[in-house]
């Protein structure tokens, strides 16, 4: 699809950008004339999304393996980045994990990962990246949520929905407090969108079982979601802040 999107000289880091809705929005972003930093636990999946991004892009990418929950790891996330390209002008945290756990079968250790990935190592994205989004006086983020931070999940377990509950909290306060210093802070809640963390999860007998309670009949790709986080990075998208934007081919009410 033809992208019109100018980017020209902005610089973005993506978290989870291995994989997923993460490698989409680092294509896209790359396509349309951004310096991307791609940011993932999964350094050889990184290195297939870099190259990814570098023949489609005028500046050659930047990849960093991190652990999100880290927060040495987040620092050095954010020196590195700044040290190769001066500045962070966007931040978009697609950096997640997702099981499928029954709510009275979920041991501390697994709450405890999903907690720490989803909102821990979210929070410490932000935090960091807004320090230096500070220091130049704007910034915009988007916090990649789900549906089932807006109501509950028919796929992930209740520490999944709670994580993603979260992100949204977090996503509302930043955005109240940081509008006023330039920065602009949103929350992006896809539907089942066509990436390994529902390949990974669920049976393809279970995915078809899924579609038909989706209105649009079929489960989002990636690249469709990462379109619409390319507009809410945009100038297009100057008055949303604490916006929750849902992409979920109308599954208002699951
Ligand atoms: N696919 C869906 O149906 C769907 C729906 C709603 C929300 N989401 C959310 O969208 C985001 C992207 O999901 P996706 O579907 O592209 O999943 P994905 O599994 O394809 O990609 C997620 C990426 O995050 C990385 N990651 C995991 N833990 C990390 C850590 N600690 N530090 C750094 N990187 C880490 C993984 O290595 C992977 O590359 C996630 O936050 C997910 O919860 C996905």
């Amino acid at each position: 699809m033809d992208c019109s999107w100018n980017f020209k000289g902005k610089c973005c880091i993506v978290t989870g950008a291995a994989s997923g809705i993460g490698k989409q929005i680092s294509i896209l972003l790359a396509q349309s004339g951004a310096k991307v930093v791609l940011v993932d636990i999964d350094a050889e999946n990184l290195i297939s999304a870099t190259n990814a991004c570098k023949e489609v892009a005028n500046v050659a990418p930047l990849s960093i393996v991190a652990d999100v929950s880290k927060q040495q790891d987040v620092m050095r996330m954010v020196e590195s980045t700044v040290a190769h390209f001066e500045k962070i002008d966007f931040l978009v945290t697609g950096a997640g994990i997702l099981y499928r756990t029954q709510f009275l079968d979920i041991e501390l250790a697994e709450w405890d990962e999903v907690m720490n990935t989803n909102i821990r190592g979210l929070f410490l994205c932000n935090q960091l990246v807004v320090a230096q989004m500070l220091k130049q006086g704007e910034g915009r983020i988007v916090n990649i949520a789900s549906v089932a931070g807006r109501s509950m999940s028919l796929i992930g377990g209740a520490h999944y929905a709670t994580s993603k509950h979260a992100v949204i909290g977090l996503t509302r306060h930043m955005a109240r407090e940081l509008c006023q210093q330039g920065i602009r802070v949103n929350a992006f809640c896809p539907g089942a969108t066509s990436t390994p963390m529902i390949h990974d999860n669920l049976s393809a007998e279970q995915i078809t079982d899924l579609k038909p309670r989706i209105p649009l009949g079929r489960l989002a790709e990636a690249d469709e979601q990462a379109r619409v986080i390319a507009f809410m990075l945009s100038d297009a998208a100057s008055y949303l802040n604490g916006a929750c934007i849902d992409s979920n081919g109308g599954s208002v009410m699951l």
